[in-house]
């Protein structure tokens, strides 16, 4: 139980661990991924490629995530899956980590917690046990075996643990994944490195002591680096076999260099959410599925395209769009047919039985065979584009596990082709298929741009939602949109490191909290996207200290949903950024119709993690609140005083 099985028994899941049946406790059959059940090559086809995680961050809508969660957990049920090696979550540090793609979170911990929550339930909801991953400071590919994490605790905890922290305490997530790399994590008495599934820091005090995680903990495929150290910290499960926690393990504990109780502990955090998800009453849930099963549904397919639709972020606009069926266009671009965009690589990949491009869905919805265009295909795309009224262009980039991004730029024949259709036609719209962050050079020359993020595989209905306007563009940026490679000019100490070690002195500033103290002005900032209505937002109040409204109007003709964001700024002590999100609301609302949106900060929430009593306490002084609806675009601020408290928090509920 506590390691894998790479024995004959497995049926062919990514992960196994036998039976045992004299005590009848069922088989764990562990899969991939965080964007649908990936299937072996034999069974391609049978299994929905759903958006990917940063798609999914991308809607800023809870409901959404739920939903996510929940459709992709029915096709485990139906594979006989009892375990989602899933959703993916770590904050978005570097923009060109080659799994941002996964990561609920995007570049910010406050979004990832609330997006994360509902992903977990929406799997659990089904039986299936999810597994957050990956647990923790796995921030980039490069090296990602072995490379060592390492920076200061307050930014650990502060910025890339709240998220893993939420999935547990909010979530009641049953496993997570520790990860491949090392982590120092810089203390006030002593920094000590180790790796991350045998950092007693992270696995025992983060986790089992302050969070009281009762899951349990397996490692990713080949992360376990021992077996004493390993088990004392609380690594539960070898994945995906027992080099080390086989006849290793069982020599420990016999010879007492691992207690008999730690073993229990191992075997009780796992057999715990089996009792808890009724694997132990009911084995057959699973034992009923089967790897040959086809999962796939209509139902699924229209959430896959409702999740999309409402998650592709609309950066630009200068009217054209939403296009009416009897606007004439041509689509161009590899992307929109040859080479669609719709899911990352690695082990989060899924194989779909279909993906509908973006010249299909274009032209299924205009009612029109659309005249299509390859990327090499410019001169003659470049003559077309005189003779129609608008031109679609999807352009896109994939990136997966184990390596990173060389670059955010798109390629060089896709942004000479978009240069050159821009001078001969006026309604370029331009179409992105993107696993994080891109550069967008080309953004002041065409008429409109379309981020779709990797929306799976209903990508060309989805996209057809949004241009002909059946579905009102509603997401925001979950990440930066830098106007330059390495705008916020990571040495290379910081990524990918130097002699193994990946310095992390940026401390909390990434993303638009780099930007923000930077006072740099990005191509489009963390939060942002545009709608087919407009919003006013006004008669925002404090109505209590940590108390705020505001009244969210549609003053538009159509209608459509606004994201009103609020973040914090805290008390000026050097470390933190200028503000920080700290809540978000999306509301739907009616031509003409207004609500209230109110948000209550909690002492949480207006605390810093203080290195030396390592605990959160709420410092005291001058904040700022800042409601609006990007992290740029503020439509109100106010500052409040709070006094503050020399205890922390965890003090403060003992005495409560
Ligand atoms: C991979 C990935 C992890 C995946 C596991 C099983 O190396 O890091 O996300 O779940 O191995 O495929």
């Amino acid at each position: 139980m506590v390691h894998g099985d790479t024995n004959h028994q497995n049926p062919g899941y990514v992960g196994y661990v036998a039976p045992i049946r004299e005590l009848n406790i069922p088989a764990l059959t562990l899969n991939d991924g965080p964007q649908g059940f990936r299937t072996s090559s034999n069974y391609a086809g049978t299994t929905t490629c759903f958006p990917s995680g940063m798609t999914v961050g991308a809607t800023w809508n809870r409901t959404a995530a739920y939903l996510w969660g929940k459709a992709m957990g029915e096709e485990f049920v139906s594979k006989g899956s009892n375990v989602q090696l899933g959703p993916g979550v770590n904050v978005a540090r570097i923009p060109k980590n080659g799994r941002n793609f996964e990561y609920i979170s995007g570049e910010d911990p406050y979004l990832g917690s609330q997006m994360v929550v509902p992903a977990v339930k929406g799997i659990q909801d089904t039986g299936v046990i999810a597994n957050v991953k990956h647990f923790i400071n796995n921030n980039q590919e490069t090296q990602r075996q072995g490379v060592n994490e390492v920076m200061d605790i307050r930014t650990h905890m502060e910025l890339y643990a709240p998220v893993f922290e939420a999935a547990v305490v909010d979530g009641g997530v049953a496993s997570l994944m520790c990860s491949y790399n090392r982590l120092t994590l810089q203390r006030a008495e002593y920094n000590q490195t180790q790796w991350a599934c045998e950092n007693v820091q992270s696995m025992t005090n983060e986790l089992r002591h302050m969070w009281k995680f009762q899951g349990w903990v397996m490692s990713d495929w080949g992360a376990t680096h021992g077996t004493q150290l390993d088990a004392m910290a609380g690594l539960d499960q070898e994945m995906p076999g027992g080099r080390f926690y086989s006849d290793a393990l069982q020599k420990a504990v016999q010879n007492g260099d691992v207690p008999m109780a730690t073993l229990d502990a191992m075997a009780v955090h796992i057999l715990t959410p089996m009792f808890q998800f009724g694997m132990m009453d009911d084995p057959s849930k699973f034992t009923n599925g089967s790897l040959d099963t086809n999962a796939t549904s209509d139902a699924h397919n229209a959430v896959v395209r409702e999740i999309a639709s409402n998650a592709m972020v609309l950066v630009k606009n200068n009217g054209v769009l939403p296009l009416d069926t009897k606007t004439k266009f041509i689509v161009v671009g590899d992307a929109g047919q040859i080479s669609p965009k719709f899911g990352g690589k690695g082990s989060g990949s899924v194989v779909p039985a279909y993906v509908v491009t973006g010249l299909e869905g274009l032209s299924k919805r205009s009612g029109s065979d659309a005249q299509y265009f390859k990327t090499s295909d410019s001169d003659a795309a470049v003559n077309a584009a005189k003779n129609v009224d608008a031109v679609v262009y999807f352009v896109g980039v994939l990136s997966g596990e184990g390596n990173d991004r060389t670059t955010l730029s798109l390629s060089g024949p896709d942004l000479s082709l978009i240069s050159e259709l821009a001078k001969v036609n006026k309604n370029v719209i331009v179409v992105t298929g993107n696993p994080g962050a891109i550069l967008l050079p080309f953004s002041d020359d065409v008429a409109a741009i379309l981020v779709t993020f990797l929306p799976g595989q209903e990508l060309g209905n989805s996209v057809a939602d949004v241009i002909y306007g059946d579905v009102n563009p509603s997401a925001k940026l979950p990440v930066t949109f830098p106007n330059k490679d390495n705008e916020q000019g990571f040495t290379d100490e910081q990524w990918p490191g130097v002699d193994g070690k990946a310095t992390y002195s940026e401390g909390m500033f990434v993303g638009y909290r780099w930007y923000d103290k930077n006072n740099v002005t990005p191509k489009y900032e963390f939060g942002f996207g545009l709608s087919y209505t407009t919003f006013d937002v006004k008669s925002c109040a404090s109505n209590r200290t940590m108390e705020y409204s505001c009244e969210v109007t549609n003053t538009g003709k159509v209608a459509g949903a606004e994201v009103l964001q609020l973040y914090l700024g805290f008390p000026d002590d050097g470390f933190e950024p200028l503000k920080v999100l700290k809540g978000f609301e999306k509301v739907f609302l009616q031509p003409g119709e207004t609500q209230t949106v109110k948000y209550e900060l909690t002492k949480r929430d207006v605390s810093i993690f203080d290195d030396s009593m390592e605990d959160w306490r709420q410092p005291s002084g001058e904040f700022s609140v800042h409601i609006g609806t990007s992290s740029r675009k503020i439509n109100w601020s106010n500052k409040f005083t709070h006094v503050g408290l020399t205890k922390s928090l965890t003090s403060q509920k003992t005495q409560e």
